[in-house]
């Protein structure tokens, strides 16, 4: 495993309870890209910058998983990372009271010009007058993403007497009320705050959200707070407001280039505070984020489930144990569907049913069933790219859903639509009165009750006498073991279907000589 930026002591060692750790801090891009093929995982903070590059040359290595310290993902490509099947986690919640409690100290300085202030009396001066601040108390907040970090801001601000505004177009309103905030629009929050914190991502919408225009429509002497990320604020645009006095001050721990060059203008600005990206930097920030990021990983290489997903669908922790068998489930109706596929068809539409309790959550059942099904087409698929890869191949995927249930408790079905017109059918359940037994109980509307196991012969058929004898005499002749057999029809005399699963592979010759049996429609080996 490989750490390329300073990840605190207590993480290296929760780390090094399970893999090798190698720390490499300043590694240039080309030298990243030269070794990341050899290792498992990645670990980073803000300092690396993870590009296509070097996802790519990772994933045609060993990489699976790269883990951020900390909550930002910007200086990742996780679009990249999600088509190479790489994994990226993150540690969200583990730096939110440091940055909500740096941005209120920079609130503070702010205010009453504390760093100014300073350094004019250590270098001999008493001036009183010149560092006249402004109260809090009865001052106007404006936070711009109200998340974890901007609710935790709000909250702090309330007990220094501030009214909370709030723009945040993807947050409800009971929401913001219950912090204490009003929802208002982003015009309202620049014409009304005496103070702007923002606290969003970084985006293609958030970029330069705060710029000439924005500055223009907020109140004189507004003070603005930047905690979040470099970029959000147009800096150039930012460096004016403060000079024409539009701005009064404003205080920024994030840099569009960081470090910030020495040429950017608003370091020399006397009414604007700096400090060098340090929201995270406590000892219980960077303890917690090293440790839960050490976690997620351990989790991720060891294929258990991870909290902190940023590229694959989310699940909450307490529903993971409930959903497991459910997952292993849809991966093998989807692997079972696909091994169905007449030959040569091309696939065009997957159609994903789900009843019941499978109703919930079926955004990552869904990705594990693509995982399933397209794992006998192409490699290196995996639940982080499965949706991905079916849009690239040109599969249409849909998903239905509906409470509402039949026979089972809950059903799920992967529909498979091919170019020749055939639509090939397979359901399956969880029995939780069995301990979580998964079963196959429909294939192509035959109704069966099949154990999804490791080698299953597949057998469609006329239901006539003398074909279920000869198929058992071939694969016994064989020395092959029948372990289980289903068998399922819709009427007397119809078509039929006959599931054995076998305790051996069954070669190319013995499918053969099945197949030549008396009224076998076909026959498929599948592989679970
Ligand atoms: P979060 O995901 O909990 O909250 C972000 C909020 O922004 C969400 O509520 C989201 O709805 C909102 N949002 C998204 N797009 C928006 C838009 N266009 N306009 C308005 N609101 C929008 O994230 P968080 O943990 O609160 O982190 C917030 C920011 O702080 C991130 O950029 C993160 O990287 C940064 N951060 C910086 C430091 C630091 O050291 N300075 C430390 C931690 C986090
Ligand atoms: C974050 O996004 O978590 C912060 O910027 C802190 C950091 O990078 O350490």
């Amino acid at each position: 495993m490989l750490v390329t930026d300073p990840l605190s002591d207590d993480g290296i060692e929760r780390l090094r309870k399970f893999a090798d750790v190698h720390i490499r801090e300043g590694l240039k891009e080309e030298e990243l890209i030269e070794i990341i093929r050899s290792y498992d995982a990645l670990i980073v903070r803000s300092g690396t910058k993870v590009a296509a590059d070097v996802i790519e040359a990772g994933a045609d290595g060993r990489l699976k998983v790269i883990g951020r310290a900390g909550v930002g993902v910007d200086n990742i490509d996780v679009s990249a990372a999600t088509e190479k099947g790489v994994l990226v986690v993150n540690a969200p919640e583990a730096n939110t009271i440091s940055a909500a409690e740096h941005t209120i100290a920079m609130i503070l300085a702010l205010s009453r010009w504390i760093p100014s202030a300073n350094a004019s009396l250590k270098a001999g001066k008493w001036n009183r007058k010149k560092y006249m601040g402004v109260e809090l108390n009865g001052k106007t907040l404006g936070i711009i993403g109200l998340g974890r970090i901007g609710a935790e801001v709000a909250k702090r601000a309330k007990a220094f007497g501030m009214r909370i505004i709030a723009y945040d177009p993807y947050t409800s309103v009971e929401k913001a009320r219950e912090i204490g905030a009003s929802l208002v629009s982003f015009d309202d929050v620049l014409r009304r705050a005496d103070f702007i914190t923002v606290h969003t991502p970084l985006t293609d919408e958030t970029y330069h959200l705060l710029n000439a225009d924005a500055f223009d429509r907020m109140k004189e002497g507004v003070r603005v707070i930047n905690c979040a990320r470099g970029g959000i604020i147009d800096e150039s645009a930012l460096a004016d407001a403060i000079k024409r006095g539009k701005v009064a001050g404003a205080a920024l721990d994030v840099f569009e280039e960081e470090p910030p060059s020495p040429e950017n203008e608003l370091i020399s600005l006397e009414n604007v505070i700096v400090t060098p990206h340090l929201g995270a930097s406590t000892e219980e920030a960077q303890r917690a984020s090293a440790i839960v990021i050490a976690e997620e990983v351990e989790r991720a290489l060891k294929g258990e489930p991870v909290r902190y997903a940023v590229n694959m669908p989310y699940l909450e922790e307490e529903r993971w144990d409930v959903m497991k068998p459910y997952l292993t489930l849809s991966s093998k109706i989807g692997s079972l569907c696909a091994q169905l596929k007449p030959k040569l068809s091309r696939i065009m539409r997957l159609e994903l049913t789900y009843e019941g309790i499978m109703s919930e959550d079926t955004k990552i059942l869904t990705a594990s069933a693509l995982q399933g099904f397209l794992s006998n087409f192409v490699s290196g698929v995996n639940i982080v790219n499965a949706e991905v890869m079916a849009r690239k191949m040109g599969i249409k995927v849909s998903e239905r859903r509906t409470k509402d249930v039949d026979m089972f408790k809950s059903l799920m079905s992967v529909s498979m639509h091919t170019e020749d017109g055939t639509v090939t059918e397979v359901s399956g359940t969880i029995f939780e009165d069995l301990g979580d037994e998964p079963r196959i109980v429909k294939i192509n509307g035959y109704r069966i009750d099949a154990v999804p196991e490791e080698y299953m012969l597949i057998c469609f058929f006329i239901d006539r006498p003398r074909v279920i004898g000869p198929v058992c005499t071939i694969l016994g002749d064989k020395g092959i073991n029948i372990a289980r057999m289903q068998v399922g029809r819709k009427e007397p005399g119809g078509e039929a279907i006959m599931v054995l699963n076998v305790d051996s592979q069954v070669d190319d010759a013995t499918i053969a000589e099945i197949r030549n049996v008396k009224n076998i429609v076909d026959v498929k080996l599948v592989k679970l």
